[in-house]
């Protein structure tokens, strides 16, 4: 194990690891100090397609994925997940089963049936294969009058319907400038995702998608991401307890590529990435899952 990792270290890689297999704080500093990310959760690489790809397309971009992913290279401690439009869905769940991706859907309404017109219920997301459901957007939040309420009742009738919700929150240039992203971050969490079970609360994920990186080319410095997420996890401690805000999982997205995924990915509090544009073109999200 020791000796795995020092190869991967002189090769300039940095590996993820178990703390619980170190053997002393000793070690656990030896690593931190080189930068190596010790984590006990499984990170999750979700691609988020928008409203981008025909069926056509889709199923080319998933069968390109599923073929080059299918040689085991996908190491054990990350998850693959694909969240296409609602129409490729079901043809997509063909595809990806038996293989590493997963199938998230992009939205949902929280009513359980009737006469909402051109809305999708959660039980007709878990009937179509979906596994996970990306709620509160900042497009659905910007353009579609999504509000921290409303994403609160998706997310709890998501978990009901035994479907991972993955809320998202983030502040938008003008929050940032006005030093109100953590105020901002903090209502949208503590009223987003609040009331869960405690089953449930181990098993959210959230991710912070600062609203000037989404699509224009701008990250968030590594050093910028961590820091809300750390505080995203301590306010969650506050709600849930350490236990669950250890467990839960805290994705970074706005313009992750495969030439700044590492050192995003190396952040102690960062667990993966919600990727927009980069996910749409098998090689870039191919290197965005072998980070
Ligand atoms: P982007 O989108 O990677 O194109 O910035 C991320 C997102 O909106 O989820």
């Amino acid at each position: 194990m020791y000796r795995d990792i020092l190869d991967a270290i002189k090769n300039g890689k940095l590996p993820t690891v178990d703390e619980n297999s170190f053997a002393g704080p000793v070690a656990k500093e030896y690593f931190q100090m080189k930068g190596v990310k010790m984590s006990k959760r499984v990170s999750l690489i979700a691609g988020n397609w928008k409203m981008n790809k025909t069926v056509e397309e889709s199923v080319e971009l998933v069968n390109d994925l599923k073929q080059k992913l299918s040689d085991g290279s996908v190491a054990s401690d990350r998850e693959v997940l694909v969240c296409p439009p609602f129409t490729s869905l079901v043809v997509v769940k063909e595809i990806v089963k038996n293989s590493v991706i997963k199938l998230g859907a992009q939205n949902m309404y929280f009513e359980k049936s009737g006469a909402y017109t051109g809305e999708i219920s959660a039980l007709m997301l878990k009937n179509a294969g979906v596994e996970y459901v990306i709620i509160g957007h900042s497009e659905r939040r910007q353009y579609f009058g999504e509000t921290d309420e409303s994403v609160n009742k998706k997310m709890k009738v998501a978990f009901e319907n035994s479907i991972i919700p993955i809320v998202c929150v983030g502040e938008t240039l003008q929050q940032r400038e006005k030093n109100e992203a953590f105020s901002v971050i903090e209502k949208q969490v503590k009223v987003g995702v609040a009331g869960l079970s405690a089953e449930q609360s181990k098993k959210l994920v959230i991710a912070y998608e600062p609203v000037w990186a989404i699509g224009t080319g701008k990250t968030a410095t590594p050093q910028q991401a961590e820091e809300v997420h750390a505080f995203i996890r301590k306010i969650y401690t506050e709600m849930y307890g350490k236990d669950a805000a250890e467990s839960i999982r805290i994705l970074y997205g706005g313009s992750v590529k495969p030439d700044n995924v590492s050192e995003i990915m190396r952040q102690p509090d960062i667990d993966g990435a919600l990727v927009g544009g980069a996910s749409l073109k098998a090689d870039d999200f191919i290197k965005l899952v072998r980070y």
